[in-house]
């Protein structure tokens, strides 16, 4: 018995955003976010669109290409950074929403760029386990909601149009390093118990270290703090995202190469053996650097950043899904999955479709 992908769908919002319209509100370029990060734009959610509403719309396509009901789904697995509420996460709000019975067990965890990946592994151990048959895997999240929407962020999405003002424009600059690489997104697989041991998961390798927490992380807001939300923290942007961006591409590029080879090793394949590597959608420097440490060719690394940007636990099965309606992953490939981000958590998995 294997776990297999039978479905998979994805949840994109509508606001298409260029890098020239970001060009309208902070000092940056389309030659500069293009050149550095190969992003040429991205999807932002609607006011009131949250990542459970974008992990919703991916649910509906993955229950609707596995052929599966509500009531034959035994558990949820929702991984994002980015809930709707503080607490509880977004399960409750998927089951209640779409009207799963009460008896899904409905599992959130918070890997960040990682949370997908670390949600296959999960769902694959479930189902092993024997303790479930049927599991719907959803990463979504909405990055939006970091951005000061007070300094002109409006008119990224028509519901405004203005010219910023010079503080607006400073503000907005100083933040530009990092907002300019997100965007919002959600894709969603169903994962199945099947009784045919020539498909499915083969293996992962999940890593975790959390000495280098801050080079990825959110400074302000947080239970270690009394209270745990102040009107300073929000002063100071101690809610936006601190990012040490050299030390992450670093890391990505030396630790994803080692888990691939090492999930490789571990299921007695090489890399070679791979056909399609599905790399976290970072940044497309980071990319072609994984598939030249690897020595694999581009045609084998898909990506497609340049059109939704980081969707951090949303790039992974929105690749996933496009590739598998491009045609691109076809039955009996051997398929890779590699993730680094914010814990640092990492690791890899490999799937024969
Ligand atoms: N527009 C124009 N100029 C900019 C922008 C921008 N948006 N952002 C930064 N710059 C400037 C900087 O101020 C700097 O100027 P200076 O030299 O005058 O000081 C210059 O560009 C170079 O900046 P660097 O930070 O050195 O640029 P670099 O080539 O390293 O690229 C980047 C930065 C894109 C952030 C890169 O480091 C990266 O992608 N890192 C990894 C990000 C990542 O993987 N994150 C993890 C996933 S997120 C998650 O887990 C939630």
């Amino acid at each position: 018995m294997k776990s297999v992908i039978t479905g998979s769908g994805i949840g994109i919002p509508k606001n298409l955003v260029t890098n020239e319209k970001l060009a309208r509100i902070m000092d940056t370029t389309d030659e500069w976010i293009r050149t550095r990060s190969g992003i040429a734009q991205r999807f932002y959610a609607d006011p009131g669109q949250s990542s459970a509403d974008l992990g919703m719309m991916a649910a509906e396509g993955a229950l609707q290409t596995a052929g599966r009901s509500r009531e034959e789904i035994d558990a949820l697995v929702f991984a994002t950074m980015s809930p709707d509420y503080f607490f509880p996460g977004n399960g409750p709000v998927v089951q209640a929403k779409m009207g799963f019975p009460e008896s899904l067990a409905a599992f959130d965890i918070r890997q960040q760029c990682s949370g997908f990946l670390f949600g296959l592994d999960l769902a694959d151990s479930l189902i092993l386990s024997g303790k479930y048959k049927r599991i719907l895997l959803i990463g979504a999240d909405v990055h939006t909601p970091f951005m000061p929407w007070q300094n002109g962020w409006a008119t990224t999405i028509g519901l405004e149009d203005r010219e910023v003002t010079a503080a607006e424009r400073e503000a907005n600059t100083k933040i530009r390093d990092r907002v300019v690489l997100f965007g919002d997104g959600a894709g969603a697989v169903v994962v199945e118990a099947v009784d045919d041991d020539s498909r499915g998961f083969l293996g992962s390798k999940l890593y975790t270290n959390g000495s280098n927490l801050e080079a990825l992380y959110t400074r302000g807001v947080g239970f270690r703090l009394r209270p745990f939300v102040t009107h300073q923290q929000i002063d100071d942007s101690d809610i936006i995202p601190d990012m040490d961006g050299r030390e992450v591409f670093r890391q990505a590029l030396s630790k994803m190469p080692e888990a691939v080879r090492e999930v490789c090793a571990a299921a007695g394949k090489s890399v070679s053996d791979i056909d399609i590597l599905l790399v976290h959608q970072a940044n497309l420097r980071i990319v072609e650097g994984v598939a030249k440490q690897l020595g694999m060719s581009q045609d084998r690394v898909p990506h497609n950043i340049e059109r939704y940007a980081n969707t951090t636990a949303g790039t992974l099965p929105i690749l996933y899904h496009e590739c598998v309606t491009e045609g691109r992953i076809k039955p009996g490939m051997l398929v890779c999955f590699t993730a680094l981000g914010s814990g640092l958590h990492w690791g890899a998995a490999l799937y024969r479709a």
